[in-house]
C-alpha cells in the first residue's frame, strides 16, 4: 500500500486533515483504531471559534453546520448570584458557533466517504517505522491481516493517548504538564436549554456550565473531583446541584430525562517539538487544554490546517519553508490557548485546598471582568480565537 500522507486517528484532527488535503488533489489513508459508530457517538466539544467554523464553510463541509448551528455573539458569566455578559461581537466583531463536536465528525465521515479515498475503521496495532527518512511506514492489523503504509510524511492525529507522541524519542521530546485536582460530570438532558447563551457559574460549591447541543437538547456540567465515581450521582442529585450552583432570583432551570452522563478529568499538556523527522502531531496528540476555554477541538483544526497549507506548499514547489515552521507556528497558538484555558479553569473553580486568599483573587477577577471594558474584551477575544503574537 502507498500514499501519500498516512493519517492515524479519525478524531476532528484526522478527518479535517483528510479533507483538506483532498481539496489539494492530496492523498491520505486514515487508520481510526475504533469502529465508525462509536467515532461518531463519542461526546465531547460543542463550542466552534468564529474563524474555525468558516473554515468548515470554506471547506465545503459547511453546509449542516450552518443550517443546525447555533450562533452565539455572547457567553454570560455567573458569580455571586448575579450574570454579567461578555457581548463578543460588540467586543471583536465576532461569534461563536454551538455545533456539537459529534456533529462534526459525522459530516466530515460523510465527506470523506463521499471523496472516495480511503478511512479504515477497526485498525489494530499501529506502530510507525522509519521515520527519520522520507519514506516512513505505518504498519497495522486489519481484518485479520497485517498491512505496510509507505508514505511521503505521518500525519499523527490519535489523541492523547495514541501511540505517534511516542514515536518520537524521549530525549527529543519535551512535556508540560499541569493536573487539576477537580473534573467536569457533564450530561446531555432531552430538555430546551434554559438560556440563550451558554452560561459559565462560579460558585463556592463549584463551578458549573450551562451549554446545550441544539433548541431541543441542553449540556451541563459540574465540577466534581477528577476520579468522581457516577454511582454517587443519581439524576435527582445531579439537577439538584445543578440548581444550588446556576440558580438566580428570576430563573429557573429546567429539568429533562438524562440521556447521557459522563465525567471528564482536567489536565494541561504540550509536547514539543509537535515534528520530528516525517512525522507531524496536531490535536490532542500533541497538546490537551482543561476545557473551560472550549479550546481542544478548536486547537486540533487550526493545527491540521496549518499542516494542509504546509503540505500543499511542498507536494506544489518542492520547498519546506513550511513545514519545517509547523511545530513553531502551531506552538505559538497552543500556549496562548493553554494560558487562557488554565486562566478561565482557575478563575471559576474551587480546588479542594484553596484558601480564602485564592478565593477573594477570584472574586476580584471577576469583578474586574464585569466592570472594565479592557478585561472583558481579553477574554473575548480569547474565547472567539485570537492569533497568537
Ligand atoms: P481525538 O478526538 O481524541 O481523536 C483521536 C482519534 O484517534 C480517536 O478517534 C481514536 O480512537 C484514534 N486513535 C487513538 N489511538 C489510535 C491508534 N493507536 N490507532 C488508530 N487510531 C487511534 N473539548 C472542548 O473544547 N470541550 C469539551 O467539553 C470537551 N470535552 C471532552 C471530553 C472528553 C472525555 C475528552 C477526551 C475530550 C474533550 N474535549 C473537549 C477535547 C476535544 O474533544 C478534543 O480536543 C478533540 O477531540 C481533539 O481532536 P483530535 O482529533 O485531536 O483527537
Ligand atoms: C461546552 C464545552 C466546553 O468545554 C465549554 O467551555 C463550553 C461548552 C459544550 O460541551 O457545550
Amino acid at each position: 500500500m502507498r500514499t501519500q500522507v498516512a493519517i492515524v486517528g479519525a478524531g476532528p484532527a484526522g478527518l479535517t486533515l483528510g479533507h483538506l488535503l483532498h481539496r489539494e488533489g492530496i492523498d491520505s489513508v486514515i487508520l481510526e483504531g475504533r469502529r465508525r459508530e462509536y467515532v461518531e457517538a463519542r461526546i465531547r466539544a460543542g463550542v466552534l471559534e468564529h474563524d474555525v467554523a468558516a473554515l468548515f464553510d470554506e471547506a465545503g463541509v459547511g453546509e449542516r453546520l450552518r443550517r443546525e448551528g447555533l450562533v452565539h455573539t455572547g457567553v454570560e458569566l455567573q458569580a455571586d448570584g448575579e450574570r454579567h455578559r461578555i457581548a463578543f461581537d460588540e467586543l471583536t466583531g465576532k461569534s461563536i458557533v454551538v455545533y456539537g463536536q459529534t456533529e462534526i465528525v459525522k459530516d466530515l465521515i460523510e465527506a470523506r466517504l463521499a471523496s472516495g479515498r480511503q478511512l479504515q475503521f477497526e485498525v489494530s496495532d499501529v506502530t510507525l517505522h522509519e521515520l527519520e527518512s522520507d519514506r516512513p511506514r505505518v504498519r497495522f492489523g486489519h481484518e485479520g491481516a497485517e498491512w505496510e503504509l509507505e508514505c511521503d510524511v505521518v500525519a499523527g492525529c490519535d489523541g492523547f493517548h495514541g501511540v505517534s507522541r511516542e514515536s518520537i524519542p524521549p530525549d527529543v521530546l519535551r512535556s508540560f504538564t499541569r493536573e487539576y485536582p477537580y473534573g467536569w460530570l457533564g450530561i446531555l438532558a432531552a430538555v430546551a436549554p434554559s438560556n440563550d447563551e451558554l452560561v459559565y457559574a462560579h460558585h463556592e460549591r463549584g463551578f458549573a456550565l450551562l451549554s446545550m447541543r441544539s433548541p431541543e437538547l441542553s449540556r451541563l456540567y459540574l465540577q466534581c473531583a477528577p476520579d468522581e465515581s457516577l454511582e454517587g450521582w443519581s439524576d435527582g442529585r445531579i439537577w439538584e446541584e445543578l440548581h444550588t450552583r446556576l440558580g438566580m432570583e428570576g430563573w429557573e432551570l429546567r429539568e429533562g430525562q438524562i440521556l447521557e452522563k459522563g465525567v471528564t478529568p482536567m489536565r494541561s499538556f504540550v509536547a514539543e517539538p509537535m515534528q520530528w523527522g516525517s512525522l507531524y502531531l496536531a490535536g490532542d496528540a500533541a497538546h490537551i487544554v482543561p476545557p473551560t476555554g472550549a479550546k481542544g477541538l478548536n486547537l486540533a483544526v487550526r493545527d491540521v490546517h496549518v499542516l494542509a497549507e504546509a503540505l500543499a506548499a511542498w507536494y506544489r514547489t518542492g520547498k519546506r519553508e513550511l513545514l519545517e515552521r509547523y511545530s513553531e507556528t502551531c506552538l505559538r497558538r497552543v500556549w496562548r490557548a493553554e494560558h487562557f484555558s488554565w486562566w478561565m479553569t482557575t478563575t471559576l473553580h474551587r480546588g479542594p485546598s484553596d484558601d480564602e486568599f485564592g478565593l477573594r483573587l477570584q472574586q476580584s477577577q471577576l469583578r474586574y471582568l464585569r466592570s472594565s471594558v479592557a478585561a472583558a474584551t481579553s477574554l473575548a477575544e480569547n474565547y472567539v480565537g485570537v492569533e497568537a503574537a
